[in-house]
């Protein structure tokens, strides 16, 4: 198939990238870099030794896409372009849903206009709000607390109303949870700008003396030993998830969770870092993240049962991975 991925140069989207590639697929990236480099997608090649189209344009920009689209014959398309953070989403809340909603619509757009009917959405475990765990997918309606949220909330609406007149418009729609770890070649991972906002790429700056220690938000919450409960995923295992949302899809819209239905603790994920690398980490308890919610973790049947899929490796592999690629990172910079 001829895959369109738009994001394709972020975190999530390089390691779909490789997994798509590794499949047979063709691989078509449309990404403006606004947090992503060039270079992960030469990191991409040498992975793969396989070649991989490169378009570097805003999703927001009709024109571009259109471009895209006549230049090939796109059979998917998987959508991770977007802005991610939180904090940020509160601060600018008309930069996310511009750039989150308006690339949904405009994407729809064109795939419908050039018949491409095949349409995977990065959603995200942040729509279910603070639920009871775990979280299934029939939950609606979905209580977002921030406009991040709201964002993937609504594309999730939009992707869902258009495939109710669309009859051979068919949709997954992915709502992932904590993605941890890095391709097992070290060469991919996570590296984002500036002092890290989530908690695996804080850890590994601090295994490594970038960052003095780790502020952990709270140990008050009412879970195992009081810190925030996540389901950190394998970023391979995600972009296995991918693949089987990609063959499994039909008519209709599809939610899945993409976690691991397993619930790990601040706590109990630094003790799996240090044991998993032999480095420790000093930290400190200190107040609450506002927003953040005790526990979050996904019930992962409807994904089994209909995608045959599971995530493979568990907290120990993740810390490994996520270690080795940080460890590679300044290498990578000046290659
Ligand atoms: P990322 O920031 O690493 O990747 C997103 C990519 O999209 C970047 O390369 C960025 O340059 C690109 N992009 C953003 N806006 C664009 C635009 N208008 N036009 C073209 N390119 C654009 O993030 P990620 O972690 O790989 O996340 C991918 C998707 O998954 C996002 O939609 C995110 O909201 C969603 N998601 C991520 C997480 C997570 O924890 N990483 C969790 C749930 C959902
Ligand atoms: C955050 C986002 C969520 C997004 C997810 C993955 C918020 C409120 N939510 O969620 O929408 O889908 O990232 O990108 O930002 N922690 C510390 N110290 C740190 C960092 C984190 O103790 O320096 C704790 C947090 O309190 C939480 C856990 O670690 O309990 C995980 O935090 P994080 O990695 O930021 O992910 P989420 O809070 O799940």
């Amino acid at each position: 198939m001829n895959i369109l991925v738009t994001g394709g140069a972020g975190y999530i989207g390089v390691h779909t990238c490789v997994v798509l590639l590794e499949k047979g697929h063709t691989v078509i990236v449309a990404d403006n870099l606004c947090n992503s480099k060039a270079d992960s997608i030469n990191k991409v090649r040498q992975i793969t030794r396989k070649e991989i189209t490169f378009y570097n344009i805003d999703v927001t920009d009709e024109q571009a896409l259109e471009t895209i689209f006549l230049q090939h014959k796109i059979d998917s398309v998987i959508h991770f372009a977007g802005l991610k953070a939180v904090g940020e989403s509160v601060k600018l809340p008309l930069d996310y849903y511009f750039n989150n909603v308006v690339s949904t619509l405009l994407l729809a757009k064109v795939c419908l206009k050039h018949q491409v009917n095949r349409f995977i959405f990065s959603s995200s475990a942040t729509v279910y709000g603070n639920n009871t765990v775990p979280f299934v997918e029939t939950l609606d309606p979905l209580p977002t607390t921030n406009p991040y949220g709201e964002t993937k909330a609504m594309s999730e609406r939009v992707l869902t109303d258009i495939a109710r007149t669309n009859p051979s418009f068919s949709v997954s729609l992915l709502r992932y949870f904590n993605p941890i770890g890095a391709h097992q070649s070290g060469l991919i991972g996570e590296d984002p700008n500036g002092i890290p906002n989530n908690l695996m790429p804080y850890i590994t700056q601090v295994a490594k003396g970038k960052l003095e220690k780790l502020m952990v938000f709270g140990n008050d919450f009412f879970t195992v030993d009081g810190t925030g409960v996540r389901d950190y995923i394998h970023v391979m295992d995600l972009a296995e998830g991918h693949v089987a949302a990609l063959d499994n899809l039909t008519e209709g819209v599809h939610i899945y969770n993409l976690g691991t239905g397993q619930g790990t603790s601040v706590l109990q994920l630094i003790e799996a870092f240090e044991e998993a690398n032999g480095v420790g980490i000093p930290y400190e308890i200190v107040d609450r993240r506002p927003g953040d919610i005790a526990s979050s973790y996904a019930n992962v049947l409807k994904a089994k049962r209909e995608l045959g899929w599971i995530a493979k490796h568990n907290i120990k592999a993740m810390c490994r991975d996520a270690w080795r690629f940080e460890k590679n990172i300044e290498q990578l910079r000046v290659r």
